[in-house]
């Protein structure tokens, strides 16, 4: 491509001058215009100046349907009435007590009997801090160092949580025994010999690989259904041949349920029917505010009690705080089993429409998913791990981005990475809008892709 701006982008701008206008303000400020990367995009990311329910209304009073709900997070979409009702009511009675309140044991309580693996837990102030003290958890429970995570696996905002998060096609070794990756130059050298990293889906390759260091190993931490690369759902042979080598080696099985806790009630573990020792939570039980929380076997929850002798560490200023508190109750309340089988049948809608966009389209691209999760992905066949979701990424080159402005002119919003979920606040009204959106983005975007990625023409 030349670098004379492409006509996509032009018109992506000639559609949202106000958000401009703040973005190059934001550029003073904010490092690259932005606090936070994962919501970032080229050539800027809207302004968003008020939202309820599924409705997002930019600062140019553009309204734009919200399939990302905050990265999965808001199972409501936004200013949920009983959500807002119960905020302002707590927030009248201040926010954060440093000590124990009500709505935190009922909320705990809710949590604990939707999900019979955790019999304790301990609410934090986010999905990261909950990753962390999992690890930290595991390794007081088994006096060992390492920690195997998957390839293209994320649990958070540090190191460890971050080790082969981008399996590049240059770097990523075999697919038996993947290499241990930095996506920075932030890692230290410990984190990665630390850190062994499995192939996703591969249940014999899992095997060897926690055979080869069972010894060294103090917990395994897997997302059952991998959020940042694509979606993809775990097999269920994958999760039991874990589970299983877990067990055989005295190993901490740790679910990063952070994304996949809305596919069920009782999270992807129920659905998948397979109980891991420790299971990380976040997101949608904030009802909106930020939010984290790690529970399980109370054998191992115990560690973190004050009264023992030499308790794991975990303080937390925002822990538990009633603000919360007061906005995760009413929101899981609110999410029975009708609500969370109709938003997954709403997103089933959403990959059948969409798949079905790309082949009229003849543009290679498909809808992966499970549950209200959903991700499209520049392949001819839903990607099995990270490593398929990175080779369509490559093969698209700049193609995912010009769809993503394409579709946020067209009124829907996604994850820049092409993530859609669902929410209660959506009917089957919203679904056919996204893929009417999907239809004309494409039939837009086809002579370009033409031109410019030939080889995603069908
Ligand atoms: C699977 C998973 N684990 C952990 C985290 C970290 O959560 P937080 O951003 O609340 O720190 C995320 C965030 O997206 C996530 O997707």
């Amino acid at each position: 491509m030349s670098s004379k701006e492409h006509p996509i982008v032009t018109k992506y701008k000639n559609f949202s001058p106000t958000s401009e206008n703040l973005a190059v303000k934001a550029k003073k400020v904010f490092p690259g215009g932005d606090t936070r990367a994962s919501a970032h995009y080229s050539p800027y990311p809207l302004s968003i100046s008020e939202a309820s329910g599924c409705v997002l209304t930019d600062v140019d009073g553009n309204q734009i349907l919200d399939f990302m709900n905050n990265f999965t997070s808001l199972i409501h979409g936004h200013a949920h009435p009983q959500i807002v009702d119960s905020v302002q009511r707590q927030i009248s009675l201040g926010s954060a007590y440093a000590a124990p309140s009500k709505n935190q044991i009922e909320l705990a309580e809710l949590i604990t009997e939707r999900i019979p693996s955790v019999e304790q837990m301990r609410f934090t102030s986010s999905g990261t801090e909950s990753t962390t003290m999992a690890i930290r958890c595991s390794r007081a429970a088994t006096g060992r160092q390492k920690i195997m995570k998957m390839e293209g696996g994320y649990h958070g905002s540090y190191e460890m949580a971050e080790v082969s998060l981008a399996p590049f096609p240059k770097t990523r070794g075999d697919l038996e025994e993947p290499n241990s990756l930095p996506v920075d130059g932030s890692f230290p050298d410990s984190v990665l010999e630390d850190t062994v990293i499995c192939p996703y889906n591969q249940p014999s390759m899992a095997e060897a690989l926690i055979e080869k260091y069972a010894s060294e190993l103090a917990a395994i931490i897997v997302e059952p259904v991998l959020g940042s690369m694509g979606m993809v759902p775990a097999t269920k042979e994958f999760l039991q041949a874990l589970r299983d080598s877990a067990t055989k080696h005295s190993i901490i099985l740790i679910f990063d349920e952070v994304i996949s806790l809305r596919i069920d009630q009782g999270g992807a573990q129920s659905f998948f029917d397979i109980t891991p020792d420790l299971t990380c939570m976040g997101k949608i039980i904030g009802g909106g505010l930020p939010v984290g929380a790690i529970g399980g076997k109370s054998e191992l929850m115990k560690l973190f009690s004050p009264e023992m002798p030499e308790p794991v560490m975990h303080a937390s200023t925002f822990s538990g705080n009633a603000l919360t508190m007061s906005a995760g109750l009413p929101a899981m309340r609110a999410f029975d089993e009708k609500e969370c089988n109709r938003i997954n049948d709403l997103a089933e809608k959403l990959r059948t429409g969409f798949n079905q966009a790309f082949s009229q389209a003849k543009i290679l691209g498909n809808a992966n998913g499970i549950g209200s999760l959903t991700n499209i992905n520049f392949s001819n066949k839903p990607s099995n791990d990270s490593r398929d979701f990175m080779d369509g990424l490559y093969a698209s080159k700049h193609i995912g981005n010009l769809l993503h402005l394409t579709m946020l002119r067209n009124g829907v919003m996604s994850a820049s990475r092409l993530m859609f979920c669902t929410s209660t606040a959506m009917t089957e009204k919203e679904i056919e809008k996204a893929i009417t959106a999907l239809h004309e983005s494409l039939s837009e975007l086809r002579p370009f892709v033409e031109e410019e990625c030939p080889n995603l023409v069908t």
